[in-house]
């Protein structure tokens, strides 16, 4: 493509300016660097929350489903979302060696395959509102702000403590994660759940560290 200036520029994907356009996808069988990681080639499965897995142990018809997409070809599993707010009560009482050892036999098999394994994490935050048998987690945000994305409640403004109790149940969860085998951690930040209230500056209106500006908002 000529650019302005005679600068010679390769579009590899051109679907923008020409939607008829076949995309380019030479380099989807070649490896991907991510950190110290290499995945074989850049196909992903996403994570598909299919309810099936951790807080029990995994069901077996979700680790043949996974399986499979990583005995045909797969750079990279994702499993889907791991609740901060409810994983570590029901994985504490349930045990959690029990749960990491039938998440380690899933990982090494996807490793076999060569193909690396993620889990993604998140909390539901201002949507903490689904009830679990035993437990009581109630909506919880930055600022008492009802998002304006996705459903949810008015939450309760989390105070400084509940704020270091979660990310050290986020460290906890993330040194269950990476004894299951999982090569990656992916957050999930999106449509009203906790970490995209505090990035947020409709729904993070705190004048503490973990507010005020983009430095706060963004503050592990
Ligand atoms: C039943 C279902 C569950 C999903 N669960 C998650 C999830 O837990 N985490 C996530 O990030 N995305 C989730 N998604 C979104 C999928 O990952 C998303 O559809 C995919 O990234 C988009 O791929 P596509 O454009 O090929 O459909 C879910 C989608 C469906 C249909």
């Amino acid at each position: 493509m000529m650019r302005e200036g005679g600068i010679k520029r390769r579009c590899t994907i051109e679907t923008h300016d020409n939607p008829s356009a076949v995309p380019d996808f030479k380099r989807l069988f070649t490896p991907l660097k991510i950190g110290r990681m290499e995945l074989k080639n850049r196909i992903v499965f996403p994570a598909i929350d299919f309810f099936s897995c951790w807080g029990e142990l995994i069901a077996d018809n979700l680790k043949h489903y996974l399986l499979a997409r990583a005995q045909g070809g797969t750079g990279l599993i994702m499993m889907a979302i791991t609740s901060l707010a409810r994983l570590t009560l029901p994985l504490e009482s349930k045990g959690v060696d029990r749960c990491i050892k039938e998440l380690s036999k899933l990982t090494d098999a996807i490793h076999a395959e060569g193909a690396a394994a993620g889990m993604q994490i998140h909390h539901e935050g201002a949507q903490n509102d689904e009830p679990v048998p035993g437990l009581k987690f109630d909506p919880v945000g930055p600022s008492p702000i009802r998002p304006p994305w996705g459903k949810g409640a008015v939450p309760r403004e989390l105070s400084l403590w509940e704020i270091e109790e979660l990310i050290d149940r986020h460290v906890l969860v993330n040194s269950y994660i990476k004894r299951a085998g999982f090569d990656l951690v992916e957050v999930k930040a999106c449509h009203g759940y906790l970490f995209n209230s505090f990035l947020s500056p409709l729904t993070n209106k705190r004048e503490d560290e973990y507010g005020c500006d983009l430095r706060g908002r963004t503050r592990s």
